[in-house]
């Protein structure tokens, strides 16, 4: 396992979930982090509860499929250093008969959890070079099919292959320093759930923190070793 001290990471969806508990730990893991969503209210409790560090947190409200702000998280990150780490835990979920999902409903969910991490993932190759890792948080949805989830489902399943492929074109490019990982958790107790018709118990789901030491333990793989998808379930499997 390798230090992270004094790397320097892009979180996504910092704010709430399973962001904002990626954006913690590795602020305790003495990583400096860009922490990026819409609300900055949230982004300034996140900086605020994790002031003691060893890590520092810049704040950077934004939304992930604005090209500009995308670019901007980037440049602001530099501050503390050429970023090391990206996670793209930004997303959201509308579950509901596909005949009620609106044009609007389907852009906002494509942008956030594939058009956005298309745009951060296009930055990171950008800017990164030839070492660094970027993790992309998947679901179970993204090889399994559930009802009143088409659009969720198809964010997931693009997410599954846009990641496969940037994974293999890193490695055919000799940039297999710049490691890939994708985590699909099964439910997970956040905000996500607020709202849906249905949810599972609460009690049985995952905790965004389990999720984000499933994101540490892929970050810390040593440099030969890539942990290049990881399936994070409930212990009473898919729920
Ligand atoms: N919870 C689960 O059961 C579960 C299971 C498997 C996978 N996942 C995946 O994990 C990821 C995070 O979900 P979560 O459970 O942590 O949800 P959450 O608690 O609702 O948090 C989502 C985060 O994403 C941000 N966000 C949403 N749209 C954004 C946009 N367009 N631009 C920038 N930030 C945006 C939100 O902040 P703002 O609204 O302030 O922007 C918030 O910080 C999603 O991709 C989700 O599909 C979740």
């Amino acid at each position: 396992m390798i230090s992270l001290g004094g790397k320097t990471a892009v979180v996504t969806g910092a704010g709430r979930g399973i962001g904002r508990a990626v954006a913690g730990l590795l602020i305790r893991e003495g990583v400096n982090i860009l922490a990026f969503s819409r609300t900055r209210s949230a982004l300034e409790i996140l900086q605020a509860e994790e002031d003691a560090g060893p890590g520092r947190c810049a704040v950077c409200p934004g939304d992930v499929t604005s090209e500009d702000d995308v670019r901007r998280a980037f440049e602001e990150a530099s501050a503390f250093g050429t970023p090391d780490i990206l996670v793209n835990a930004a997303g959201l979920a509308l579950f509901g008969p596909l005949g009620r999902c609106s044009f609007k409903d389907w852009n906002e969910l494509i942008g956030a959890n594939l058009t956005g991490t298309f745009l951060m993932c296009r930055e990171a190759v950008r800017t990164m070079g030839s070492q660094g890792h970027i993790v992309n948080i998947g679901s179970l949805a993204g090889f399994t099919p559930f009802t009143n989830s088409a659009a969720y489902c198809a964010s997931k399943y693009g997410l599954v292959g846009f990641t496969r492929a940037l994974s293999m074109e890193l490695r055919a490019e000799g940039r297999e320093g710049l490691r890939v990982t994708l985590i699909h958790p099964g439910s997970t107790d956040t905000g996500l759930w607020d709202g849906q018709n249905w949810s599972p118990p609460a009690h049985d789901m995952l905790r965004a923190d389990d999720v984000a030491g499933a994101v540490l333990y892929a970050l810390k793989q040593p440099p030969n070793a890539s942990v290049d998808e990881m399936r994070l379930l409930p212990v009473k499997g898919i729920l």
